[in-house]
C-alpha cells in the first residue's frame, strides 16, 4: 500500500501565511507536480482554506475564461480538483481515515491548523502527522513561543518510536528583500543550537499572495482550482518550496 505523508501546517501566531501556503503546496503538488493531495482545514474560526474553494467553484462557475482554462488544465492533468474537508483538530485523525479509505492512493494530506494551540486535539494531531511544517517570521515572543513549543514536542518524542510525528520544517514566510540579514541570522544561529530545521527556501514578502480569482479576469496566484500561473510562480519560490519540502520528507 502507498504510504500517505501527513503534513500539518502550524503556528500559534495567525497572519503568518498557514492558510496561503497550505493552498498554494496544494494546488502546485496536485496540479504541477501531479501528486494526489487533500486537505483537512481544521482551523474551525476561519476555515480559509474550504471558504476560498466555495468562492474559487463561484467565480469559475460564472466566468467563461476561468472554465476554459478549466478544461485546458482537465486535458493536461486528467484529474479532479483535490478533496477539502472541514474538520476540527480533535476529529482530524478520523476525517484522516475517511479519506484514505474512500482514496488509498493519495500522496499527501495536508492540514491547516489553527492559531490556537490549546484547541482541544491541537497536540494529539500534532502528533500524529509525519511533520509539521511551520512559517515563521522574525517577531521575537512569538519565535520564543514557536521554538519553545517544537523543542518541548521534539523532547517528548524521545523514547516514544511508536509516535508517527518525524519532525518540524520551519521556513521564513513574507521575506522583506531590502530588510536587513541580521535578525535572520541571529535566529538561524538560536534554532541550530536547539537543533530545529529551517528549509533554505525562503518565501519573500510579495503582493501576489493576495491575488484570487476574480470575476474581473485580473491575474490570480493563489487558487485551490488552478496552480498559480508560470509568470507569477517566477520569483514566488513556491516552486523551490516544493522541491526541497518534496527532497526532505520523500514524497
Ligand atoms: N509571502 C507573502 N507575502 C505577502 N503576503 C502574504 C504572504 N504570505 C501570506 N500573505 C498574506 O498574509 C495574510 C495572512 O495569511 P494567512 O495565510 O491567512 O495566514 P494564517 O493562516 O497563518 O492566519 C493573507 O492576506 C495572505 O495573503
Ligand atoms: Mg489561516
Amino acid at each position: 500500500m502507498k504510504q500517505t505523508v501527513l503534513v500539518a501546517m502550524s503556528n500559534q501566531k495567525g497572519g503568518v501565511g498557514k492558510s496561503s501556503v497550505t493552498i498554494l503546496l496544494a494546488s502546485y503538488l496536485h496540479y504541477v507536480k501531479r501528486k494526489n493531495v487533500a486537505v483537512v482545514d481544521c482551523d474551525t474560526l476561519q476555515h480559509s482554506v474550504s471558504h476560498m474553494r466555495k468562492r474559487d467553484m463561484q467565480t469559475v462557475e460564472k466566468t467563461d475564461e476561468y472554465k476554459q482554462l478549466m478544461m485546458v488544465q482537465w486535458e493536461k492533468v486528467e484529474k479532479k480538483a483535490y478533496t477539502v474537508v472541514d474538520s476540527t483538530p480533535a476529529e482530524a485523525r478520523s476525517k484522516i481515515s475517511e479519506l484514505l479509505e474512500a482514496s488509498p492512493d493519495l500522496d499527501i494530506i495536508l492540514v491547516d491548523l489553527p492559531g490556537s494551540l490549546s484547541s482541544e486535539g491541537v497536540f494529539k494531531t500534532i502528533i500524529n502527522m509525519d511533520y509539521v511544517l511551520t512559517p515563521i517570521v522574525p517577531d521575537r515572543i512569538v519565535m520564543q513561543s514557536t521554538m519553545s513549543f517544537a523543542t518541548a514536542v521534539l523532547d517528548y518524542l524521545k523514547g516514544k518510536p511508536d509516535i508517527p510525528l518525524k519532525d518540524f520544517l520551519f521556513f521564513w514566510n513574507k521575506v522583506d528583500k531590502r530588510a536587513s540579514t541580521e535578525v535572520y541570522d541571529t535566529y538561524r544561529k538560536i534554532m541550530e543550537r536547539l537543533n530545529l530545521k529551517v528549509l533554505k527556501t525562503v518565501l519573500p514578502e510579495s503582493r501576489r499572495f493576495d491575488k484570487e480569482l476574480s470575476m474581473k479576469g485580473k491575474p490570480f496566484f493563489r487558487s485551490t482550482l488552478f496552480p498559480p500561473p508560470q509568470k507569477l510562480l517566477k520569483g514566488s519560490f513556491i516552486p523551490e518550496l516544493v522541491e526541497e519540502l518534496c527532497e526532505t520528507i520523500k514524497l
